[in-house]
């Protein structure tokens, strides 16, 4: 029997109203910042999520906690529909998923020393109170690799390495299953990186959390992730175990980004865009009646502007959304 996940997002839509467009036609004008996601993660896995910036990750990350609210679709956490939760359930279940992101200190109070910022966590959820929190923070600050010194220090006092690891001993604090873990080592240097990716794992080993890696850094997450899902504007194009998916990418998208590791091109106006394609990533605020990647394909053909490929099998496991998978197959 397949093995339960512990996260199963269906169908998910995620639109942003930004307005209306002009005096004339007042159409409400939309952001699809997530449109269709469809997810499983199982438990005790790190679930790679990548795409170009603006491709919905984040967004994705926050609905999946339910920090933001989905116009579409559900995710079950656990067995339990998430959206079906009163404010108390969700406070509870809230308690099971955790995020870090990707600069720790615009969310560590800069006023709060260590000890304050990471005991909170614990006294909010009930999970010490009194004399037994100092004891706790410090357990917590030597798990992420930090002395007790730590805990009268503030975040300044730390450099982004340091801070990232404070973020983390915030985040264990409430001994979650999950967290979302957002671009959360992308702007250390790459030895720090290194040392980061080395806690992430050794917690995983010690406790099972699961983890959703999002990143835009094709090596990283393969070295971090049990599998990984390819995002392009807003939905799932390719998802498989990292192996497979990385020697034999079967989506066009996928391709591309990894021929653009490990630097991503420049355009003139700054934007950053793929090598081996065309194009930037299209207005997140179109309706696709074809293939969301055809603007820019380089194998786009008739069908694929008439008809949305789906996500279907490729190898056992492995999953891409493209009328012409099978080409890539054997493709170099
Ligand atoms: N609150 C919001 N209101 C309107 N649009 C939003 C909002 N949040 C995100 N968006 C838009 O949704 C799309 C997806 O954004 P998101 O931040 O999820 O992408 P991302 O893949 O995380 O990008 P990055 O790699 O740059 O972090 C973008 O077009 C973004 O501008
Ligand atoms: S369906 Fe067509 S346009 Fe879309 S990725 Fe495949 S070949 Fe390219
Ligand atoms: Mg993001």
């Amino acid at each position: 029997m397949a093995e339960q996940e512990l996260i199963f997002v269906q169908d998910l839509d995620v639109h942003f109203d930004i307005g209306r467009e002009g005096f004339g036609k007042s159409s409400a004008r939309k952001v699809r910042a997530v449109d269709g996601l469809t997810l499983k993660i199982r438990p005790g896995e790190t679930m790679g999520l990548v795409g170009e910036s603006g491709c919905g990750k984040s967004t994705a990350g926050r609905a999946i906690l339910r920090l933001v609210d989905p116009t579409r679709g559900r995710v079950m956490f656990d067995g339990q529909d998430l959206s079906a939760l009163g404010p108390r359930g969700l406070r509870q279940m809230r308690k099971r998923m955790q995020i870090v992101h990707q600069d720790p200190y615009a969310s560590l109070n800069p006023r709060m020393k260590v000890k304050d910022i990471v005991g909170e966590s614990l006294i909010v959820h009930g999970l010490a109170k009194g004399r037994a929190v100092a004891p706790r923070v410090a357990a917590l600050l030597e798990t992420v690799g930090l002395g007790t010194e730590a805990m009268e220090r503030y975040p300044h006092e730390f450099s982004g390495g340091q801070r990232q690891r404070v973020g983390i001993a915030r985040a264990l604090a409430v001994e979650p299953d999950f967290i979302v873990l957002d671009e959360s080592i992308s702007a250390l240097d790459v030895s720090i990186q290194a040392q980061i990716i080395n806690l992430l794992k050794d917690l995983q080993r010690d406790t099972g959390v699961t983890y959703l890696f999002i990143s835009h850094d094709m090596a990283v997450v393969r070295h971090m992730s049990d599998r990984v899902a390819v995002m392009y504007l807003g939905a799932v194009v390719e998802m498989g175990p990292s192996e497979s998916l990385y020697a034999s990418p079967r989506h066009p998208y996928t391709r591309a980004l990894l021929k653009s590791v490990p630097v991503p091109q420049v355009t003139a106006a700054g934007k950053p865009t793929l090598e081996g394609i065309k194009g930037e990533l299209a207005s997140p605020m179109e309706v696709h009646k074809g293939c969301r990647f055809c603007n820019r394909c380089p194998l786009v053909q008739d069908i694929c502007r008439q008809s949305p490929p789906t996500l279907d099998v490729v190898t056992p496991g492995h999953f891409a959304a493209c009328h012409f998978s099978d080409r890539l197959a054997t493709a170099a």
